[in-house]
């Protein structure tokens, strides 16, 4: 059946797949998880390249990146992980998100010999008590553990999520999981603030510690990007860092795509893709996929058409997020001029121009603000 998102696009070099299989579900997630089901996880994959054969015409026949994100794909079965990376198209920076205790020598294998360079490990905290909170089955030495075995299967490029703002934290804590990740090198890290759900069980069992958490967050920020800065970390976006070595780019290229606006495909369940003007995202339900993708059709998806001036907001509120001037050139009408010129007054945007051309950078006041301040700029 053919795709509406085909016919009249640039291509699309970026692909997200979407391993949705977890061993348990911690307190805090809010992502599309399926609890166990290893019986299904190889008619998973079977539709995911089923989906594949759907909606490749839209994707470059070189693609720069893909990414496998959960869920937890390294807790697929290993049969059903090797097929699919069997057959996925070949990117520049193939990259898998791993959960630190499914990182065994074998999987590390698996993973290098399929053509994967970058492994995204959720380690979260290092302090047991708060892992505890969230419910990880990962303990800090596993976290440990997982580095050291992708390194010696010879990966160079490994990225750490760190989490703050979890219930019980205090600014020592912080220090500490900031320490331990330098400590163990990654070339990347990302570090969000911890984000609850109104109405979910974690919210409601941490509530008023999370309303005290909440106004710690600014300071955690400030610290997070002071000390991972003073070891000499790029902080090129506001939740993400990487080493600054020479001759090497060390930022996720798969979100960066994200961040510059690129399209991208998305495959699996609760998958969004951005084509042209169309935006679509796949319905987070097992069942209807399966079904729906083993009779050759479409998946059950919703279809948003995009216009021009709401892909231009997004990507000046994405690309602010970025250290590097954003080029105003086609994105002008989304900036409102009377509060970019309140906002660089106030010190939190710089405007430049770089051959006659306009760019825009929040300065370090202004990301800490963050989604606050690119509101305001916006028409
Ligand atoms: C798609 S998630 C899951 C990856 C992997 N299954 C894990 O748990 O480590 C990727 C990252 O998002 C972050 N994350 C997940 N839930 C979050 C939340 N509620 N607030 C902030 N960050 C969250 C975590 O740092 C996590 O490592
Ligand atoms: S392992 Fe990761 S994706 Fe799975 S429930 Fe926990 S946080 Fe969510």
């Amino acid at each position: 059946m053919a795709s509406e998102l085909h016919g009249g696009c640039e291509e699309a070099r970026h692909l997200y797949v979407h391993l949705p299989f977890c061993a348990h579900r911690c307190g805090y997630c809010d992502f599309v998880t399926a609890v166990g089901r290893k019986p299904q996880h190889g008619a998973y994959v079977d539709a995911l390249l089923a989906e594949l054969e759907l909606e490749r015409a839209p994707l470059a026949p070189r693609l720069e990146t893909v990414f496998l994100g959960g869920g937890t794909p390294t807790f697929t079965e290993p049969a059903a992980l090797q097929r699919l990376l069997d057959g996925l198209p070949d990117a520049d920076e193939v990259t898998v998100e791993a959960n630190p205790e499914t990182v065994t020598p074998a999987l590390a294998r698996l993973l290098s010999r399929n053509r994967v360079n970058r492994v995204s490990l959720g380690a979260q905290s290092f302090q047991p008590r708060l892992l505890s909170v969230l419910e990880r089955r990962a303990r800090p030495d596993d976290v440990r553990r997982a580095v050291y075995v992708l390194r010696d299967a010879g990966f160079d490029n490994i990225s750490l999520d760190l989490v703050y703002g979890i219930p019980g934290q205090t600014a020592p804590d912080l220090e500490a999981d900031l320490a331990e990740t330098l400590a163990l090198e990654p070339e990347h890290a990302s570090c969000y603030e911890l984000e609850a759900k109104p109405g979910t069980r974690f919210t409601h069992a941490h509530g008023v510690e999370l309303e005290r958490q909440a106004e710690s967050m600014e300071s955690y920020f400030e610290r997070v990007v002071d000390v991972l800065t003073g070891a000499a970390y790029r902080w090129y976006e506001t939740a993400n860092f990487c080493r600054a070595d020479e001759g090497r780019d060390l930022r996720a290229r798969h979100n960066l795509g994200y961040w510059l606006g690129r399209d991208y495909l998305g495959l699996g369940i609760g998958a969004v893709s951005t084509i042209g003007s169309v935006r679509r995202r796949n319905a987070p339900r097992l069942g209807p996929y399966l079904a729906a993708l083993s009779g050759g059709q479409e998946p059950p998806r919703e279809l948003e058409r995009l216009d021009g001036g709401t892909r231009r907001r997004e990507r000046v509120m994405l690309g602010l997020r970025l250290d590097e001037p954003l080029l105003l050139g086609d994105l002008e009408a989304a900036v409102d001029r009377e509060a970019l010129a309140r906002l660089e007054r106030l010190g939190l945007i710089v405007r430049s121009g770089v051959n006659g051309h306009e760019t825009l950078a929040l300065t370090d006041r202004g990301r800490f603000l963050g989604g606050g301040v690119t509101a305001e700029l916006l028409t």
